[in-house]
């Protein structure tokens, strides 16, 4: 057997102590499956002394994340710090100029600075690994950087934020409030530090930016990404969608089209009998569209400590074995520049909800306006008044607004704004029109 692999393992998070278990539980076997032992050079976190799951007093302590990353004792960095700059960026950076692999579950750092960082990563021959840092546990990185390097991908898509998906789970499975909800997850440990990054979609966009890369051969192009967070999803929404035979999930879609690509974070209403749909919970989804595989589905747990450590030391069994491949799937210089496609070119069908005032002539004139914009509407239902007391009719005679939620046939971003907009100053509505994309699945 050679020489043993040494890991410095700097953030002691649930996700760093749960790949210190691994470690201790699998080591042997991790040497008969690549023929080298794995053990730990080093760890590094803010806080020696904090109470921990597993003792750590065995391993060699470093104060210094950046001492950590150029130790003599470590030939894999494995990064558990997170976030975009600071400590995790600095010691990652030491680790490649010192010739170190590195491991890292970093999405907000690979989002910003992952090209840069592979080509530090090539010119030292070394790894840049990160398969935890896009939905936890599902083997999404390794699937497009091996099993379908075949294939021209031309959509990738999924749930890539557990928090987001738990919300909106258990709004629609039991009419909760978001906020209760939030701190639940919260509670649980799968938000982010700040929970806005979940809600608000950043945290999605940074994975399918990087999911973007590897799908499509792109430099990375997190500043380009449209996002929309969950926070403006109201119960009302959630029923409407039922109804209608949909379920709204917060997605992060990339898609290659004639003038670019498209990268999108969105709620959008999936068919209610898709797979897709059923996906509840923290639980995550990547899907790949490829030209000669066709769709392919991968569903399983996108964050916590177990999944996350999994995919961590799958990265540092790689190394064991010797295989490194280009970090993005792709030799870094052939990377092309990224070509956006504008939101306003987005093509589908879409769900609006209105709040009509109950006069004569307004339905007209809304069906007017989507008209004159080249919107067809598939459905158009009038809903009871969310509050209606009992004995109120379905028109709400009580003078309240109308609320009324449309389906429209396929059309461009650009057109279902403009006559939203048109509506919204016409003044036939109580405020303004919530409008949720439809992905075609
Ligand atoms: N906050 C993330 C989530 C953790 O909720 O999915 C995993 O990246």
């Amino acid at each position: 057997m050679s020489k043993a692999l040494k890991l410095g393992v700097a953030g002691l998070g649930t996700v760093g102590i749960d790949a210190l278990k691994l470690i201790a539980l699998h080591g042997e076997r991790f040497a008969s499956r690549t023929g080298c032992a794995v053990e730990i050079g080093g760890v590094s976190a803010r806080n020696r002394r904090k109470n921990r799951e597993i003792d750590i007093s065995s391993y060699e302590w470093f104060d210094d994340p950046v001492a950590l990353a150029e130790s003599q004792d470590i030939d894999v960095f494995v990064e558990l710090i997170g976030g975009e700059d600071g400590v995790a960026k600095a010691s990652v950076e030491a680790a490649l100029r010192a010739g170190k692999h590195v491991v890292t579950a970093n999405k907000a750092l690979l989002a910003h600075h992952g090209i840069e960082l592979a080509r530090l990563a090539d010119a030292k021959g070394v790894a840049l690994s990160f398969e935890a840092a896009v939905a936890g546990g599902i083997p999404a990185i390794k699937t497009i950087r091996e099993s379908l390097l075949a294939n021209n991908i031309t959509r990738v898509y999924g749930i890539l934020n557990g928090t987001c998906n738990y919300i909106l789970t258990q709004m629609q499975k039991e009419g909760r409030a978001f906020d209760e909800v939030l701190q639940e997850a919260q509670d649980a440990g799968y938000a982010e530090a700040d929970p806005t990054f979940d809600i608000g979609g950043y945290d999605t966009a940074h994975k399918l930016a990087i999911l973007t890369t590897l799908a499509f051969g792109v430099e990375t192009s997190i500043d380009t990404v449209y996002v929309e967070g969950i926070e403006s999803i109201s119960l009302a929404d959630i029923e409407a969608a039922d109804d209608l035979g949909y379920r709204i999930k917060l997605l992060g879609v990339a898609l290659l089209t004639e003038s670019g690509i498209e990268q999108r974070v969105h709620p959008t209403m999936v068919p209610k009998n898709t797979a897709i749909a059923e996906v509840d919970g923290v639980t995550n989804c990547v899907a790949f569209d490829g030209n000669f595989v066709g769709d392919i589905l991968l569903i399983g747990p996108g964050a916590g400590g177990g999944p996350t450590a999994s995919a961590v030391i799958s990265d540092v069994l790689d190394i064991a074995k010797g295989r490194i491949s280009p970090p993005f799937a792709w030799r870094t210089e052939d990377l092309k520049p990224y070509e956006r496609a504008r939101m306003r070119s987005h093509e589908g069908g879409y769900y609006i909800r209105l709040k009509v005032f109950d006069r004569t002539g307004a339905f007209a004139a809304i069906a007017g306006r989507m008209a004159e914009h080249g919107i067809s509407l598939e459905s158009i239902v009038q809903r009871r008044p969310a509050a209606a007391l009992p004995g109120l009719d379905a028109r709400g005679d009580d003078g309240a607004p109308l609320p009324v939620v449309m389906i429209t046939h396929e059309t461009t971003e650009a057109a279902i704004r403009a006559a939203l907009k048109a509506i919204e100053d016409e003044g036939n509505v109580q405020e303004r029109p919530r409008m949720i994309r439809i992905e075609k699945l």
